[in-house]
């Protein structure tokens, strides 16, 4: 059983627990999440569900809810922590909300590559957050899975960051991004994934923040001219269950339950790091100007959002020091 769940087994999870009120959802589990079925975060979902059924020889059973079936990341965390959800693979965006730490994880080019990101998520000072979220948000963190870097799709030419002040750039709702395009002088406009095609194609934003498998798997550059490959956060996910729900399961089964869903969430990271050069091969062919930008390109807002969240997350430091360790 991985450190943090064996921790967890031993001692009460820090939520208020009505144990009688939980029994009768015993085994049939539900997860939410927000990405659409073919998503590699919902085929993972779909694989934990399948192994726990066979592992626990049919007397756990997960039904797994996509595409944000049962509500936002933000209600589904809610739901998570009165005990209405049982289990959720989320974005540690969403997270960050309740504990300000995780929004380290967004240090623009923390990672150098989407598998320097994977090591970062695998170290132990990352999993060591996962401690935290009991306490403050009700739930019980069983690992980090991730989708990859963040990339930038955008109507007209994008030479500079200049060239991005002042444009509305879709960004998933959350402070550490939201902070990010503050800092380069854009018009950061927060927007849920089912409403970013639409977005794009009417000219509601001049560009959006995504990861590559999406750029590519729902066409977005359909409606842009210039793709920019600039790598600047990682997307971390995490596997999340009810403090609930895990306050009422046996020892056995917390190790059944959370050593499989770590395993499956953890097992996305893999994915992403092999297939994301793909992706970005097949975006370069897509008759749209492609460019490969890094960290100067953004000039000091970089450095604008590390001093913000210096002070807002005292994890920053720490995960620094594990990237400089994990950069080869
Ligand atoms: C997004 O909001 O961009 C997003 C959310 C979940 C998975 C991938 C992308």
């Amino acid at each position: 059983m991985n450190t943090l769940l064996s921790r967890l087994n031993g001692c009460a999870v820090a939520v208020a627990v009505s144990v009688a009120a939980t029994v009768a959802a015993a085994d049939d589990f539900r997860l939410g999440l927000l990405t659409p079925p073919p998503h590699i975060w919902t085929k993972a979902a779909e694989a934990f569900a399948a192994e726990l059924a066979e592992e626990s020889g049919g007397a756990h059973n997960v039904t797994v809810f996509p595409a944000s079936q049962l509500g936002n990341e933000a209600e589904m965390l809610q739901q998570l922590q009165t005990g209405a959800l049982d289990m959720a693979f989320m974005t540690v965006a969403e997270v960050s909300n309740r504990a300000p730490d995780f929004g380290a994880f967004y240090a623009p080019y923390l990672a150098r590559d989407v598998a320097h990101a994977g090591r970062i998520l695998r170290s132990d000072t990352a999993q060591a957050l996962l401690e935290q979220l009991p306490a403050k948000a009700g739930v019980v963190g069983t690992g980090f899975g991730m989708a990859g870097l963040r990339q930038m799709v955008s109507r007209g030419e994008v030479n500079s960051a200049e060239d991005l002040a002042g444009r509305k750039i879709r960004i998933t709702p959350f402070a550490p991004i939201l902070d990010f395009y503050n800092a380069i002088g854009a018009a950061p406009t927060p927007m849920p994934l089912p409403d970013v095609y639409d977005a794009l194609a009417n000219g509601q934003v001049d560009a959006i923040d995504m990861d590559a498998e999406l750029i590519w798997v729902l066409k977005y550059y359909e409606h842009a001219d210039t793709i920019l490959q600039s790598n600047h956060m990682m997307f971390p996910m995490v596997g999340l269950i009810s403090g609930r729900v895990w306050a009422r399961l046996s020892e056995e089964d917390r190790a059944m339950v959370g050593d499989l869903m770590a395993r499956h969430v953890d097992s996305t990271i893999d994915t992403y790091v092999e297939a994301e050069p793909g992706w970005l091969d097949d975006l370069k062919g897509v008759g749209k100007t492609y460019k490969v930008i890094g960290e100067d390109f953004f000039a000091d807002a970089v450095e604008k959002w590390n001093e913000i969240w210096s002070k807002k997350s005292a994890a920053l430091a720490g995960l620094r020091s594990v990237s400089q360790e994990t950069a080869n």
